[in-house]
């Protein structure tokens, strides 16, 4: 498993790109409608980063937590705000807390393993009834990344993360065009994956 570091070095300035900013906002947004968020809600952002989605949904939710494998991230997140925050370890082990109403992620799932087990596990830090938004790219060819360590999945077929989060025991299960974000000149499209836990 890679460590922390690149992403750890990359926390000081993560928030200066403009293009995370608006990928953020078009996600949170995305969530904000999609997920019914509401303010008795209590929500995890698995992979939270600098806190840039966090921090989008938490006036409109009773309760927000950050978790990530990355310390440099939490700390940027925890100079902005003071955000409840879960320290993972590196290779994304670790106790969620909850149980949630809501468990969100963007941009995350392409940097874990099993994604199976990780719905599985997130299934298992919410309430009955409790929902999920995940975000993350459609199948890419790896351009988005450019070959970078840490990533091992060039985005995702829907229908894929579909079956998979019907099989971790999720209902009403739907996956939605959140946004299109442009790097270096080139589009991405970004799916929103919902559904509900019994
Ligand atoms: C591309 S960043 C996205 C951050 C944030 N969600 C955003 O939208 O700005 C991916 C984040 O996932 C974290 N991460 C990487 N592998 C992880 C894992 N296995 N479990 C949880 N977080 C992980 C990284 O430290 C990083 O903060």
């Amino acid at each position: 498993m890679p460590g922390t570091g690149h992403f750890d070095k990359a926390a000081k300035d993560w928030d200066q790109e403009d293009r995370r900013v608006a990928l953020a906002r078009a996600v949170a947004a995305a969530m904000r409608s999609q997920a019914s968020l509401t303010r008795s809600d209590s929500v995890l952002d698995f992979g939270c980063g600098t806190g840039l989605v966090t921090l989008e949904l938490a006036p409109l939710a009773g309760s927000i937590t950050g978790a990530d494998t990355s310390p440099g991230m939490l700390a940027a997140l925890a100079a902005k705000a003071p955000i409840p925050r879960i320290q993972l370890e590196p290779d994304g082990d670790g106790d969620l807390g909850g149980p949630y109403d809501l468990i969100v992620s963007s941009m995350t799932l392409h940097h874990v393993f099993d994604v199976p087990d990780l719905f599985l596990r997130l299934g298992r830090h919410l309430k009955p009834g409790g929902r999920v938004a995940l975000a993350d790219l459609d199948v890419e060819d790896g351009s988005f990344h450019g070959g970078a360590d840490g990533v091992f999945h060039l985005g995702f077929q829907r229908d894929r993360v579909a079956a998979w989060l019907r099989e971790a025991g999720f209902r009403e299960v739907r996956v939605e065009t959140a946004c299109t974000t442009t790097k270096e000149g080139r589009d991405y499209s970004i799916f929103l994956a919902l559904g509900i836990k019994d």
